[in-house]
């Protein structure tokens, strides 16, 4: 956004490092709605974005719009699509829009009961936000038990966990596809390819995404049709008959199995670290985009995409997803070629203005190319050139052959 020639000035909170560098951090939780909202009066902001599900799932837009605030992000009614997958799968299944078979339970007992009397492998799901982790693709009947427990019993999640869906396994390959949606229209977006496991070859536990290439090299104009067809439309226009219109953009998690596209789960938001690999390749304005969505005349906009491939690597804390230090000082961040990007998530700045780390994923290095195996050269060249203390990183990213 800081590269709009109609963009004056940017706020972030809470903001970290790298968002100092083009805004002014504001130091207020994510979470903290009436803050923020008291905030953006205060400082005349024009447009909030909002980021992070949490803050979009307890009504953060409803609050905003009751200000008089203009906001970019679904409403507490439409959030509903992430934060809660039994909402988002009686959907699915009351359009007839294609997704897994499953089943939601709120009872333990019948939970166990009914997954003891399933053959298949078996996905188990926790309903509400659980950062990610609250999804197991059991392989045996003793992991699924565990899961279960796990999820209704000791309860890790918290009341995340009051339901469960469980759900058969697909197969396919993965990506993430993205629309932009306003009250009235919708507009495919673009497609990425997220690797969600820690280590090289898709092995270790699942993390929030380690890195991403965009566009899929196995999505075909075909494709693409298809999953606005099938899927992304069929959404829009079921939450408008479900009295809670989409506006801002939505995330489809998607499998592409033999019989065709189908939904995994939907987030309410942008991707991370999809993101980072699609707005590079973003030809048109976004903020025009995202006033178009806020004043609902999307359709009177031509949104496009350069035809680069992008490709982004994530640079871990040591010891993530677990637990893992902060505070570690990052060395190298200017030594990096010109073209390459390096997007900032768990950093911050020290009392002496020195870049720290500050969370689990630290940074994304991000490079365009005239392919894949361009960009995706161009960031491993470059990527050695930063450092920290026990920062790890997949050395596979977009080698797609071999591992989706
Ligand atoms: P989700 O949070 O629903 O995207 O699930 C996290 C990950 O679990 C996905 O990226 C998939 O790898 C896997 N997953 C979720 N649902 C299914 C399913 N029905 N079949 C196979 N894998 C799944
Ligand atoms: N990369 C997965 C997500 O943003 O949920």
């Amino acid at each position: 956004m800081s590269k709009s020639s109609r963009v004056s000035e940017i706020y972030a909170a809470p903001g970290n490092a790298g968002t100092a560098e083009i805004a002014e951090n504001i130091d207020i939780s994510y979470n903290d709605i009436k803050a923020l909202a008291q905030v953006a009066i205060k400082k005349g902001i024009d447009l909030t974005v909002v980021g992070p599900e949490g803050p979009l799932a307890n009504g953060i837009v409803d609050e905003f719009k009751a200000n008089g605030l203009r906001v970019f992000g679904p409403n507490k009614a439409a959030a509903m699509i992430e934060a809660s997958k039994v909402f988002a799968k009686d959907l699915l299944q009351k359009y007839g829009i294609p997704c897994a078979r499953s089943a939601g339970f709120s009872s333990y007992a019948e939970a166990k009961d009914y997954l003891q009397k399933q053959k298949m492998s078996i996905v188990i799901k926790a309903d509400g936000l659980a950062a990610g982790k609250g999804v197991t693709v059991a392989e045996t009947m003793e992991q699924a038990l565990t899961a279960l427990s796990d999820i209704m019993q000791t309860r890790i999640f918290g009341d995340a966990g009051n339901k469960v869906i469980i759900e058969e396994k697909m197969t396919g390959k993965e990506m993430s596809t993205f629309a932009f949606a306003d009250a009235n229209t919708s507009f495919p977006m673009i497609s990425a390819c997220d690797y969600k496991t820690v280590y090289d070859g898709n092995k270790g536990p699942n993390t929030g995404g380690m890195g991403c290439y965009s566009p899929p090299y196995f999505l075909t104009p075909e494709l693409s049709r298809r999953i606005t067809r099938e899927i992304m439309d069929p959404t829009f226009k079921a939450m408008i008959k479900e009295g809670a219109p989409y506006q801002g953009v939505l995330y489809g998690g998607l499998m592409i199995t033999e019989e065709g596209p189908r939904v995994m789960e939907f987030n309410a938001r942008f991707g991370d670290p999809e993101t980072q690999v699609i707005i590079p390749r973003l030809k048109t304005d976004l903020l025009d985009i995202m006033l178009g969505v806020t004043e609902n005349n999307l359709k009177d906009l031509k949104i496009e995409f350069t035809d680069d491939s992008c490709v982004g690597v994530v640079m871990a804390s040591g010891g993530y997803p677990g637990i893992f230090k902060k505070g570690l000082p990052v060395s190298g961040l200017k030594d990096v070629d010109k073209d390459i990007m390096v997007f900032h998530a768990g950093t911050r700045l020290d009392s002496k203005g020195m870049v720290v780390t500050d969370g689990g994923r630290v940074l994304t290095i991000v490079a365009l190319g005239k392919s894949i195996d361009e960009a995706r050269e161009k960031v491993y060249n470059n990527i050695s050139r930063i450092h920290f203390d026990g920062c790890h990183y997949r050395k596979d990213i977009a080698l797609f052959d071999k591992n989706l």
